[in-house]
């Protein structure tokens, strides 16, 4: 295999560039010294064809439907792990031993509570503000409470800061669910884990005990570690922009939860229930349904990907634990009905087929939340809630990595040719 690529520009000069193969095989042509030699970038929009970075977190492989953190495969840390356990590997690079799993688990539990001053935060936002709103916000305030974590090169910091931020998520979180439902917020419990602490500061209530459930503490341990993480997708990739700046990890991880915010990324999970419920509104049959999609009427959310051109191997997994739990919870829900039928009606069509769109990670995910009492508006909270450790894990590669230089990409100028300044009344 040559180490080098040739490349032909229109004047007949000649350039070599680097070719670089990763440990799964995928080659690069590295053209760090392109516009130097020859005054030429290159245009990608989107991205589609470019790869921002190299990293040793997480491998995809869209053709074959392989997700891999840290080299496990996503089958086998669904079935066995955790995911305070998954959060590790994916942060720290390896699975943790006992004292390091049992040490990383204290930390969370202890870092569970948010000041006090901040759950005040919570009185001035209505009752109707997006989850997601208030979980961005809150997350970059925590640089204020933190104010030492600004500084990014004090690595004694870097890992209380992350367990701070991986815990006190889930208390912001429950705590904006039971802000928009008027219920008084629940305090932590230092005895439950993680999940289960998670479950009970959105449940429980003064007035009576709360259990909570062993089935929706396995559910929700696998919801959020099918969701850790996944390479360069758009939010981490904010992340990662944002902190090429030196920006701390809770503003650059508030850029991050932003970005995820939108329908075409985690926002979609919410996306994909609202479309269920005005389909099913609307009595159409999913015949119909998919001929509108092909009519560009609307996207069938929950469908498609940018790498996955064969399955998303978490959809697969999500989809057949949508089976077992809302069985073992008694839970018929007919929406779960209706995405199999368009999932059905829409594999067997050419659009689909030739466009290769297949169900991601949202379209039978937000079945699962509905099932544990999770609200639509809270869905990509969950995905947040995550996708956080994944987050962590790149933005603490790229620090970590002593040639990363501040995101700056080139541009294409496409506007006037220079021209002057006009006054007023010479003006048409
Ligand atoms: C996530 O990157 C990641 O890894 C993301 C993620 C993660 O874990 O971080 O996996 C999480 O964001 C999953 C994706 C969730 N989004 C949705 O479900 C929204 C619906 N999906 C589409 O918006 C779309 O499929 C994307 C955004 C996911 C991918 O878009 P691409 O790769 O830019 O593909 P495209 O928009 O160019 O689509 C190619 C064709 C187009 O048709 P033509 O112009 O060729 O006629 O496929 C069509 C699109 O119109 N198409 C769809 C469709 N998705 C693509 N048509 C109907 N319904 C859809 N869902």
């Amino acid at each position: 295999m040559p180490d080098k690529a040739k490349l032909t520009l229109p004047d007949g000069k000649t350039v070599e560039l680097p070719v670089l193969v990763g440990t799964e095989q995928e080659h690069a042509v590295e053209i760090a010294a392109l516009r130097g030699q020859t005054g030429y970038v290159t245009l990608d929009p989107a991205f589609v064809n470019t790869a921002s970075t190299m990293s040793a977190i997480t491998y995809l492989d869209g053709e074959r439907g392989v997700l891999r953190y840290r080299g496990i495969p996503i089958e086998e840390l669904a079935e066995r792990s955790t995911f305070v356990e998954t959060s590790y590997l994916l942060i720290y690079g390896k699975l943790p031993n006992k004292t390091e799993l049992s040490n990383f688990s204290r930390l969370l539990t202890r870092h569970s509570m948010i000041h006090e001053d901040m759950k005040r935060f919570f009185d001035g936002y209505p009752s109707t503000a997006h989850p997601m709103a208030i979980l961005s916000a809150m997350v970059i305030s925590l640089s204020s409470f933190y104010p030492e974590a600004v500084d990014v090169k004090n690595l004694e910091l870097i890992d209380i800061t992350i367990a701070r931020l991986l815990s006190k998520v889930r208390t912001i979180a429950a705590f904006s669910y039971k802000k928009s439902i008027g219920q008084p917020m629940v305090y932590p419990r230092n005895e439950l884990s993680y999940c289960a602490n998670f479950l009970h500061m959105m449940y429980s209530v003064p007035a009576e005990p709360y259990h909570v459930d062993d089935e929706m503490v396995r559910a929700l341990n696998l919801l959020l570690i099918l969701h850790a993480d996944h390479e360069q997708n758009c939010s981490t990739s904010t992340v990662r922009l944002v902190g090429s700046a030196q920006t701390n990890l809770f503003a650059s991880i508030s850029a991050g939860i932003c970005a995820l915010w939108g329908p075409l990324h985690g926002g979609a999970n919410q996306q994909v229930v609202e479309m269920l419920e005005s389909i099913r509104q609307s009595k159409k049959p999913a015949k119909k349904v998919i001929e509108e999609v092909k009519e560009k009427k609307f996207l069938l959310y929950g469908f498609g990907h940018r790498v996955y051109k064969n399955f998303d191997p978490r959809a697969q997994i999500i989809k057949r634990t949508c089976d077992q739990l809302l069985s073992r919870l008694g839970i018929n829900d007919d929406l779960l009905d209706l995405a199999r039928e368009l999932e059905e009606a829409a594999l067997k069509d050419q659009y689909f087929i030739e466009r290769k769109l297949y169900p991601n990670v949202d379209f039978y995910s937000g079945i699962i939340y509905r099932a544990m009492g999770i609200p639509t508006n809270m869905f990509t909270v969950m995905f947040a809630l995550g996708r956080l450790p994944g987050w962590i894990a790149h933005w603490k590669e790229m620090l970590d990595d002593k040639s990363t230089k501040i995101g700056r990409p080139r541009q294409i100028y496409t506007g006037p040719t220079e021209n002057h300044y006009v006054p007023i009344d010479q003006r048409t």
